[in-house]
């Protein structure tokens, strides 16, 4: 498992690199209906851009496993694979 996920993140990482000013990957344009996108905002879903994004994809497997509570996460996370997850976190860590 540790070993898959890291050569996940590997992966993930050159994507990234080639992608980091593209547009969103699939999918995390739906994230911002409930994480705001501005700092101004003033919510109680914390902000995903400029998380880490090692964190991202540790929540979000987490959300989906249910081993971390979740009022909506854990449906959500459910909805996504494990590469969605890598594109989706990768892309956020370089938002700001
Ligand atoms: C319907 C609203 C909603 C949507 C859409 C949503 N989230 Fe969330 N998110 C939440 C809430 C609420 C929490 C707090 C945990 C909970 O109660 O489920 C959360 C928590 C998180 C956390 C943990 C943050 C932290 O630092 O604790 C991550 C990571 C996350 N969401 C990622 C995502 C991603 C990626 C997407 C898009 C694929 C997404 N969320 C879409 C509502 C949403």
């Amino acid at each position: 498992m540790g070993r898959t996920l890291a050569a996940a993140i590997g992966i993930a990482s050159i994507a990234a690199a080639a992608v980091a000013s593209a547009e969103p990957p699939a999918g995390a344009a739906s994230c911002s209906g409930c994480h705001p996108a501005s700092t101004r905002v003033t919510s109680p879903v914390p902000r995903l851009a400029g998380l880490d994004r090692a964190a991202i994809v540790r929540a979000m497997q987490d959300f989906r496993s249910g081993q971390r509570a979740a009022t909506v996460m854990d449906r959500i996370a459910k909805g996504f694979t494990d590469e969605e997850i890598q594109a989706i976190a990768a892309w956020y860590a370089t938002q700001k």
